[in-house]
């Protein structure tokens, strides 16, 4: 009897401390992933936080000792408020409202589609930034390795086809070159043989009728093989760095809609060097100022209906105040303070991340194109010659641009709207008729102009094959 009630009793004590640790560990213990948090902050907080320094709303550096601190508050509310802070307020929370009027009735938008894991990762990221911030970048490394092992892989297998069939056509033409040594070298034993026996005779006899009589199967798949080795290196070789569609995340949301669509700056304005030479350039922070000085907040009517639809954002007005928040990142990047409209000295600079990139062997210039081109790219966007015209499907008043780097004014985020290979580069100076009247062309290619208007006629089409765009030379250094 005394045995079993202490059984019992201890049964209890169990019971309780398992319930009280389950409790204590639901209710206050946050363990997250931070460099999930990273990475949901950065998407749906930095609008509006920072974790160091005010911006609309404040800093969240241990936002988690704060709140305890300052309201006795903890995990529950934090929930509850980064959830729904309205409905919070709305349910007559003190410290809740308290807030709100701190920051001056400002309205933080709600979140109702972070799940509690989400949102511990989230505070687990504002306790130790710095941390959170290397666990993210730690796990983009490792998915972009594997990324770029399955995009090997994938173009292995994509290339596995032609080089399937040279590696092939390399193993019968070394069998049928051995078979044939042999055979020369058995013929070369024979003719320095004094004597012939009959059987060699008829051996070196046959081998003599069968070469013969085989003789153009011979060449004519020794030539085959060897078309097909070229054609295999040089599908190789046009394909290479494919990377139609990257489109990295940038530091501060930029939108070309925004700046060459919906306010209609021309391209050159900010890539001015375009022009001149071989780079287009990002531009300068310097130049974003010229306007951003006085522009301070995003009052247009634009504003990208999908992160609404998608539910990243709750209404139109979020999207516009998270546009607002981009320019108030700028101004940190910058060093600007908008409140005084003076530098702060503090400046870190925006590393916009490289779209387009060609290997350090390919010479291209812009200003080739966008100057000298630029009449004959522009009729070439109209005729639809261009390549990948169709899924381009640029409009008719387009600007040069557009045709390698598709309808810019019409992309909130640039991306990669063509393939960039050698293949790409050539289909157009195959198919694109050069402007022979411009400056450029009427002296350079005077002669040439000549040579082949004798060749082909007076109105035959000139393309820039025709004026070495396919030499080697041109494209590589
Ligand atoms: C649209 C702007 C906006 C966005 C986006 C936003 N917040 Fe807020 N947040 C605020 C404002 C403003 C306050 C100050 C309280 C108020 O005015 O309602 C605040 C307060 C807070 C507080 C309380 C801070 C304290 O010191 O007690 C927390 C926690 C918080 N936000 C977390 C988040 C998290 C996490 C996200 C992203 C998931 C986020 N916020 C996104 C504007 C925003
Ligand atoms: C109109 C311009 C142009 C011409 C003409 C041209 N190339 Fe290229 N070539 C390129 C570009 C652009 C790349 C890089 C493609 C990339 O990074 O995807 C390239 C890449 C290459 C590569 C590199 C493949 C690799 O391993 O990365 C080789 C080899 C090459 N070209 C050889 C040639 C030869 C040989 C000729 C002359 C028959 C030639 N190219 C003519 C533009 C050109
Ligand atoms: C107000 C300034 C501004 C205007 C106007 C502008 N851009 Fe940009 N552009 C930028 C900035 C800043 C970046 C870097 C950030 C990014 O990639 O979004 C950029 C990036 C690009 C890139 C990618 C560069 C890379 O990293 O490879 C291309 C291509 C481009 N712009 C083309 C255009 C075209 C075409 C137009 C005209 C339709 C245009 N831009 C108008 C500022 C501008
Ligand atoms: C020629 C003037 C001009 C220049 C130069 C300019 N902007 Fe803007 N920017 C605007 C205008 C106009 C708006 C929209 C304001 C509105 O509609 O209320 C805007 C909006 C924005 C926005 C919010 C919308 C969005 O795109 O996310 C950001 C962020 C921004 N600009 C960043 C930049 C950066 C970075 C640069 C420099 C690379 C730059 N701007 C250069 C005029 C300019
Ligand atoms: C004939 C095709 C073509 C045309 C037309 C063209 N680009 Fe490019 N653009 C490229 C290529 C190729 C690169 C990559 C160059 C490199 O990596 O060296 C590039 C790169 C860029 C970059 C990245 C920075 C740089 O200079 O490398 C910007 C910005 C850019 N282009 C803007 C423009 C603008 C603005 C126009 C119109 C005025 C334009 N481009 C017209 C092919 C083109
Ligand atoms: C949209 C069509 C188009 C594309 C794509 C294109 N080019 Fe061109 N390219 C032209 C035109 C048109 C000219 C002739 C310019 C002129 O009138 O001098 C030209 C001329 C050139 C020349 C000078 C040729 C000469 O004989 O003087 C070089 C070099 C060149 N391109 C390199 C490239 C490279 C490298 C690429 C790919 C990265 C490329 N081009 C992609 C249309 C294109």
């Amino acid at each position: 009897m005394k045995a079993r009630s202490l059984y019992k009793l201890q049964f209890l004590n169990l019971a309780i401390f398992l319930a009280l640790f389950s409790f204590s560990y639901s209710q206050d213990e946050i363990t997250g992933d931070g460099g999930k948090g990273y990475d949901l902050f950065q998407a749906n907080c930095t609008a509006c936080h920072q974790v160091d320094g005010l911006l609309i709303g404040p800093e969240l550096r241990n936002v988690v000792t704060r709140v305890k601190e300052e309201g006795g508050k903890g995990r529950e509310w934090l929930h509850a408020w980064i959830k729904d802070n309205k409905a919070l307020r709305e349910s007559g929370d003190a410290y809740a409202n308290a807030l709100y009027e701190k920051y001056n009735k400002q309205e933080m938008l709600a979140f109702p589609a972070l799940s509690e894991q989400d949102i511990d990762d989230i505070l687990t990221y504002t306790s130790n930034p710095e941390a959170g911030q290397a666990a993210y970048e730690e796990a983009k490394k490792a998915a972009a390795d594997k990324l770029a092992a399955e995009k090997a892989a994938k173009a292995n297998a994509g290339g596995g086809v032609s080089s399937g069939v040279v590696i092939v056509g390399f193993f019968i033409l070394a069998v049928l070159l051995v078979w044939i040594l042999s055979r020369l070298n058995a013929l070369v034993k024979l003719t320095r043989a004094q004597e012939l026996t009959s059987e060699e005779e008829m051996a070196a006899f046959d081998f003599a009728k069968f070469i013969e009589k085989y003789n153009t199967v011979f060449k004519l798949s020794l030539v085959g093989l060897v078309l097909l080795t070229l054609f295999g290196l040089f599908n190789f070789m046009m394909g290479i760095g494919v990377d139609k569609g990257y489109e990295p995340e940038q530091p501060i949301y930029f939108s070309h809609q925004v700046h060459a669509g919906v306010q209609g700056i021309d391209c050159q304005y900010c890539h001015s060097s375009a022009k001149y030479g071989k780079v287009s350039g990002i531009p300068s922070p310097d130049l974003c100022m010229n306007c951003h000085k006085t522009i301070k907040e995003y009052k247009g009517d634009y504003y990208e209906e999908h992160l609404v639809e998608s539910g990243k954002f709750a209404s139109a007005d979020d999207v516009k105040a998270f546009y607002t928040g981009e320019i108030q990142k700028m101004y940190k990047a910058i060093g600007w303070d908008p409140a005084t409209n003076q530098y702060t000295g503090e400046q870190r600079g925006i590393e916009w991340v490289r779209i387009h990139n060609m290997p350090d062997f390919v010479y291209f210039s812009h200003a080739q194109h966008v100057v000298a081109g630029e009449k004959a790219i522009l009729k070439a966007i109209a005729d639809g010659t261009i390549p990948n015209a169709e899924e381009l499907n640029l409009p008719q008043n387009s600007q040069v641009c557009f045709a390698c780097h598709g309808d810019v004014s019409k992309m909130d985020e640039v991306k990669m709207a063509n393939q960039f290979t050698m293949g790409w580069c050539i289909e157009c100076h195959r198919t694109t008729e050069v402007d022979m009247s411009n400056e450029y062309n009427s002296q350079y290619y005077a002669e040439l102009h000549e040579k082949l208007k004798k060749e082909y006629g007076d109105g035959a089409k000139i393309t820039v094959d025709a004026i070495g765009g396919l030499e080697c030379g041109k494209c590589h250094y």
